[in-house]
């Protein structure tokens, strides 16, 4: 049986003859045979991930820590912006459920497909959007993948991109300058960014009605980022696939402030897919920087130990971002 990756997420058998991802975004796995099984907890849990996949036991993996950079937060830019091209186009939507999680993607052609560069270390390249997706816990001290200054947040949202010289996620995982993932942590407010409660009512639908597709109407990657990224200055490393393959070939780009999301949005995430299972708890620990450069506003802040106050909690009161 041929084995299809959505991106990270294995798929078990039955959701791989319903699923018709757009063509981008799947990736092959080498050879034939089902692809080993993976995980969250039990066997196949993180740390074991490497006996199947090798790379997630190399040197350059994710997620990480990132850096506390005190006043820098506030400075003025000095770094290059990322540009955004065609990140508030309307694109026709749709969520698929995978095995571990779901992939928001673009069913349109590649017409207005966003675009992003001004990237790492190959600011030319255009990087094409693949899919969207997020990782979260059960409860709220858990569910991002990356720390910030060894804090945590109760989710985080990744935007995959390719480098288009490449075409597809597919042919780009293996390449140095292949992927790009723009990642956002999520906070908790009052209410969420509208893509998120967009998403959120369409996994509720999906959850009610034992669906593993749904088209959610044109959309725009704005809708879940609006106002959180022009002139936002960014964390920059290079690391890996944070999913089975481990594949390290993303430039991460990842943005300090939270973007917020309603507890009833978080809510259905943590009830997704089904009453009897749910993804919640679908991140990976944290990687050693093993010597890696990370940069914030292009300026090197990398330390391979988190600074963290003794008994650091985060609350609203201590909230320095
Ligand atoms: C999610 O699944 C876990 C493990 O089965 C369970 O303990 C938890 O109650 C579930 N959460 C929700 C919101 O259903």
């Amino acid at each position: 049986m041929k084995v299809v990756l959505c991106l990270m997420a294995v798929l078990g058998a039955v959701a791989a003859q319903e699923y018709s991802p757009h063509p981008k975004l799947k990736v092959q796995e080498k050879d034939s045979g089902d692809a080993p099984s993976w995980g969250y907890g039990g066997e196949g849990n993180p740390v074991n991930w490497y006996k199947d996949y090798l790379q997630c036991g190399g040197k350059r993996q994710s997620p990480v820590n990132l850096p506390y950079v005190g006043e820098l937060l506030k400075a003025p830019n000095r770094g290059r912006p990322l540009v955004f091209h065609y990140y508030n186009a309307l694109n026709p939507a749709r969520l698929v459920q995978s095995s571990k999680n779901f992939d928001f993607v673009f069913t349109g052609s590649d017409e207005y497909a966003p675009v992003v560069s001004g990237v790492g270390f190959n600011p030319s390249d255009k990087y094409q959007f693949a899919g969207l997706h997020l990782h979260w816990g059960s409860v709220d001290s858990n569910g991002a993948e990356h720390t910030l200054d060894g804090h945590t947040f109760p989710g985080e949202m990744h935007f995959v991109h390719f480098n288009k010289k490449y075409g597809s996620v597919e042919n780009a995982i293996n390449q140095p300058d292949g992927l790009v993932v723009i990642g956002f942590f999520l906070e908790i407010s009052s209410q969420s960014m509208p893509g998120l409660t967009k998403m959120a009512k369409g996994l509720h639908q999906m959850r009610a009605t034992y669906q593993t597709e749904l088209d959610l109407g044109d959309m725009s990657l704005l809708e879940f980022i609006k106002g959180y990224i022009y002139n936002w200055k960014y964390y920059y490393y290079q690391g890996s696939l944070t999913t089975p393959p481990c594949s390290e070939s993303v430039q991460w780009h990842v943005f300090p402030v939270p973007v917020p999301i309603s507890r009833a949005d978080l809510e259905v995430l943590r009830q997704f897919p089904t009453v009897k299972e749910n993804f919640s708890d679908n991140n990976r620990p944290i990687q050693n920087l093993n010597g890696r450069k990370i940069t914030y506003d292009g300026l090197v802040v990398s330390r391979d130990k988190p600074w963290l106050p003794e008994n650091f909690k985060h609350s609203p009161s201590n909230e320095v971002y």
